[in-house]
């Protein structure tokens, strides 16, 4: 292999993947119409070429509505097996799942790295969080079936309340975190007795192959329909027939937008969205720089900046701004480059071929409205990278500012009140967090209190981010509907739904017979261990 690149044996990829089955109504179904070939922008050779990973299935329409077709018909108005079973019996297949996965973690992260430059340890990361999420899950619903396991009375009336499912769900997942976060609103809405049809994201598609089987086998028929394409072929079409009871999308306000606006039905729809964020880092004067950087190069530069919760904009006090500048660039020109098996890598191949040209966009509109390139190596190009570029001084009319960049650039703005960096967080179109750097808590506590206003999270001295799992994650504005977390999503894809009966004879009569047999899986006071 004279003219390869080194990779380490058990990361090669020895014969790409032709993936041409999909799960719909409880099958595995072979495609032999078009596909798309999958490549990674990783080379394998020392002279710079894309590795053809594989290819996947091109669906349109017809497969589409055959999907929503198997959905619909699992959940068959309430009356399915899904939607009406025990609790207990849910968990057992969602159990069932989550321990054929884990025997798929090698295979899911070697694809991981190639189809989105995921670097191993995060890669490894986001398959272990995502197994984690799912027995959380689990036990979070135990506790939540235990808490409705019984009957209240008020003013003569007794209920028995829970949360029942929504329906059908149509769930949608990004690239950044193709099996995580798509698999943080999937889990929930299974569980919850939903029927759903998933699509995976424009990258990190292959990676879903070794779990088809899985998914097959683990629940009943229709309950998890899985298709491949581009999103406006099948998931525009879904939305369109109006039988969509939840959206649940991370991604793009845009996307998010064009898909309620195909469903005819718009109070029949619900809505889980992650969306788009610029979230800021504010350094206040008398911060800790050492640990404020540490954190901003944490906050803008993991995964390169690929992440909704990353630090987008970093506003920094004009007294400490080019000492911040100076020691920021000098970490962010240390930081390691390579392949994602490389030993200590912290940047990694842009998985989307055209973001390089994008970012170099945002520098060169910055520089023409007077910002520059503070270190070193900034905007140098690789064959599939650009090395993070810090700008200064960012104002309100460079794109830089405005746009989410999702990628390797960071702009700083400096700031001489603190009402500027406020100001412009009320005047923005995003609220999901921020991170506050300082020590003072005389300036500190009215700060935070605006603060939690403006966003969902305030991140003193630490960077954003959306973990642990089980803290609530959501945003204000164009950033969320709807809160997500391990305990939050459970209600999310559900609905409080109850039995009510007037104290008398009767009723009470019905109600302990329907406790003694045991004949209703929804009336039950059943202690789930
Ligand atoms: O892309 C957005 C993710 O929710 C970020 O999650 O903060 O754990 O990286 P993270």
């Amino acid at each position: 292999m004279s003219d390869s690149v080194t990779i380490p044996s058990e990361f090669q990829i020895n014969s790409p993947l032709h993936q041409r089955k999909y799960l719909v109504k409880g099958e595995l179904k072979e495609w032999t119409g078009k596909v798309t070939e999958v490549y990674s922008t990783i080379s394998s050779t020392s002279d710079y070429a894309p590795t053809l990973l594989g290819s996947i299935p091109t669906m349109g329409e017809g497969e589409a509505l055959d999907a929503l077709d198997a959905a619909v018909v699992a959940y068959n108005k309430g009356q399915g097996a899904w939607p009406t079973m025990r609790v207990k019996d849910r968990i057992e297949c969602m159990e069932n799942f989550v321990a054929k996965m884990e025997t798929k973690r090698d295979e899911v992260v070697k694809l991981l790295m190639w189809e989105i430059g995921k670097s191993l340890p995060d890669s490894q990361k986001e398959f272990d969080r995502t197994v984690e999420y799912i027995y959380d899950t689990i036990e979070d619903y135990k506790q939540l079936d235990r808490d409705s396991a019984k009957f209240e009375k008020n003013a003569g009336v007794y209920a028995h309340i829970r949360r029942g499912p929504l329906g059908v769900v149509l769930c949608l997942g990004p690239y950044n975190y193709p099996l995580n976060e798509t698999f943080a609103l999937l889990i929930p809405a299974i569980i919850m007795g939903n029927t759903t049809i998933f699509k995976p994201a424009k990258h990190g598609v292959l990676l879903i192959t070794p779990l088809l089987e899985a998914f097959q086998s683990s629940f009943p028929k229709g309950v998890v329909n899985i298709l491949f394409g581009r999103g406006r072929a099948v998931a525009g079409p879904i939305m369109a027939t109006g039988k969509v009871d939840v959206l649940a999308l991370i991604g793009n306000s845009k996307s998010a937008n064009a898909l309620q606006e195909q469903h005819p039905k718009s109070n029949r729809l619900r809505l889980v969205l992650g969306l788009e964020a610029k979230n800021p880092a504010i350094v206040l004067a008398d911060a800790n720089l050492d640990l404020a950087i540490e954190e901003c190069l944490a906050g803008t530069l993991s995964f390169n900046g690929q992440r909704c919760t990353a630090l987008k904009v970093v506003y920094v006090h004009e007294s400490i701004a080019e000492e911040f500048n100076k020691r920021f660039s000098k970490r962010v020109d240390a930081l390691k480059f390579g392949n994602p098996w490389d030993d200590g890598v912290k940047l990694t191949p842009l998985p989307e071929p055209g973001k390089s040209a994008y970012i170099q966009e945002l520098i060169d509109d910055a520089k023409e409205k007077g910002a520059m390139v503070v270190n070193k190596k900034g905007g140098t190009h690789f064959d599939n990278f650009i090395w993070p570029a810090i700008l200064h001084p960012v104002s309100k009319d460079m794109r830089v500012y405005e746009e989410e960049q999702f990628g390797p650039v960071i702009p700083v703005v400096t700031f001489k009140d603190i009402e500027e960096p406020l100001d412009n967080m009320a005047e923005s179109n995003y609220g999901q967090q921020v991170s506050l750097f300082g020590k003072d808590v005389y300036a500190l506590a009215p700060l935070i209190d605006a603060l939690a206003n403006l966003v969902c999270r305030v991140n003193l001295n630490s960077s954003c981010q959306r973990g642990p799992d089980v803290y609530p994650f959501t945003g204000r504005k164009d950033s969320a509907v709807a809160t997500l977390s391990v305990h939050d999503a459970l209600r999310s894809f559900s609905i409080r739904t109850f039995v009510a009966s007037k104290d008398n004879e009767l009723n009470n009569e019905i109600l302990e017979k329907l406790l003694e047999t045991k004949l209703s899986n929804f009336i039950s006071t059943d202690y789930l261990l």
